[in-house]
């Protein structure tokens, strides 16, 4: 088969579930993946023939992706920070605003050494790994609930060669936390149930919802608990960050100030909207 007709394939079967760029951006994202060709080399080969073994993987991505399954659990990773992470479907996707969060940790504690840093709600281990490797001198905890997003998180460790010491624990009923730490950071569950009606499918229908969802009626449990375990367990001057729900950011910047933290500072996202959380525990 040639790729120029799987290329008519995939526009023909799934126009009516995406926009014409990304199809073009999943065509690109698979020929890279499975023949290993850039955008260019394939343009330079447009009479190229698969054989039946590739064909076979093409054809397979166009069925999933037509029932609208994320292309990075088809692939099997995704790029996070400038690095490859292994995803499948017991965790979640790594986004970009969480970038923006890793990003604003690094610039506020840029000066500090040896930091101590716990990650609440690890999932692909996407923060705490890409913190290890920025702070090579960082002592980096990662904690989940999930034993199979654990070892996920371990595995992609150990591809990217970072110490990061994992921890299997529901947060929710942890006393206290183990050891004392500079930097505390989440992106704990934060969709509330109700805002299901404005999500996409491939997400609804395929990350989990480990990852994404709270109840209504206490949407900010896991701040809360988290908040109050960091404001005991953070060293003089350490820090709380979290990546938030941003129609619960003002109810969250209350919470995290009542816990007892100061200067607690909001911070948007590239999209203009509430999407992160520093407080200092002076
Ligand atoms: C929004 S995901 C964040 C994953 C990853 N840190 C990221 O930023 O892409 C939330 C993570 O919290 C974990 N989680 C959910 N409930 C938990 C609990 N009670 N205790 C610890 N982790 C929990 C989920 O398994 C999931 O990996």
């Amino acid at each position: 088969m040639y790729i120029n007709s799987i290329k008519s394939l995939f526009h023909e079967r799934l126009i009516s579930h995406y926009p014409v760029q990304e199809i073009n951006s999943f065509f690109h994202l698979l020929t890279e993946n499975y023949l290993n060709k850039s955008r260019l080399e394939l343009a330079l080969e447009p009479d190229l023939k698969l054989d039946q073994k590739d064909a076979d993987l093409f054809l397979d991505a166009l069925s999933r992706l037509e029932e609208e399954y994320p292309i990075q659990y088809i692939m099997g990773h995704t790029e996070f920070m400038g690095r490859r992470f292994k995803v499948n479907k017991n965790v979640l996707i790594p986004r970009p605003e969480t970038e923006e969060l890793i990003l604003w940790v690094l610039n506020s504690n840029s000066e500090r050494t040896e930091l101590d840093i716990l990650d609440i709600g690890t999932g692909s281990g996407c923060i705490s790994i890409s913190l290890s490797k920025q702070l090579s001198d960082a002592r980096v905890d990662a904690m989940d609930i999930s034993e199979e997003a654990l070892r996920i998180a371990a595995e992609n460790a150990k591809e990217n060669k970072a110490g990061v010491n994992f921890i299997q624990s529901d947060i929710l009923t942890l006393k206290s936390l183990s050891r004392s730490y500079d930097i505390i950071v989440s992106n704990p569950p934060y969709v509330r149930k109700s805002e299901k009606s404005e999500m996409k499918n491939n997400v609804l229908k395929y990350e989990p919802d480990l990852a994404l969802f709270v109840e209504d009626e206490d949407p900010l449990i896991f701040y809360r608990k988290i908040g109050e375990l960091a404001f005991i367990a953070l060293n003089k001057s350490g820090y709380l960050f979290f990546e938030i729900n941003q129609f619960l950011a003002e109810d969250l910047v209350k919470l995290i100030k009542a816990i007892g933290f100061d200067s607690v500072e909001l911070k948007k996202d590239i999209f203009g909207s509430d999407r992160m959380i520093r407080a200092l525990k002076k």
